[in-house]
């Protein structure tokens, strides 16, 4: 897969039935040293709850990302203050080989709500290099959290 031909990629709006992946998912280390209110791992029945309310919320979507049908990693949508917050997690075997990229270039072309806003660590080299080269810009920092906006 590259960015040319991004071959067995697909996405899918992620169901109640990704919940036990999506828990491991968010508690693996580097996603919960990217979150902003707390790094505690999430318990399960917290999880599901979120989970339950966000797959029946339209200001939500999350979508899994999978490759040649197996699952890669999510990405989120969320309406929050300001416009819609953008949430990235690729499994960390498949990193750097643009799926990202790919992911979220798929998802741009077909989510038209803007502002699209992502919140990534200063320190967080993938993430910022990821939403600047999709056309984000930043916006602003407060402590090490960097704000980023797509706009149009
Ligand atoms: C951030 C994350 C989603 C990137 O996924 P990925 O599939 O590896 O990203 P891509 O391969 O599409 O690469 C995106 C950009 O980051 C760069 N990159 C990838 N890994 C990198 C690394 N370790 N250090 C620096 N840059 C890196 C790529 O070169 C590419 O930049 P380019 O467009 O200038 O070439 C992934 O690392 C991840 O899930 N991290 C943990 C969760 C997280 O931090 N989420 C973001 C918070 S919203």
């Amino acid at each position: 897969m590259s960015r040319d031909d991004p071959g067995a990629l697909r996405l899918r709006p992620a169901t109640i039935e990704d919940a036990r992946m999506l828990h491991k998912w968010v508690n693996e280390p580097d996603s919960l040293a990217q979150k902003n209110t707390t790094q505690e791992p999430v318990p399960w029945n917290v999880h599901n709850l979120w989970l339950e309310a966000r797959v029946d919320d339209p200001g939500c979507t999350i979508e899994i990302v999978e490759l040649e049908g197996d699952p890669a990693g999510q990405v989120r949508l969320e309406l929050k203050t300001g416009g819609h917050h953008v949430d990235i997690y690729i499994v960390p075997e498949q990193r750097g080989r643009g799926i990202a990229h790919v992911a979220l270039q798929d998802v741009l072309s077909r989510v038209s709500d803007r502002p699209l806003i992502a919140e990534v660590r200063r320190n967080n080299a993938a993430s910022l290099r990821l939403f600047l080269g999709l056309g984000f810009r930043e916006t602003g920092q407060e402590l090490d959290l960097v704000t980023l906006k797509l706009e149009e």
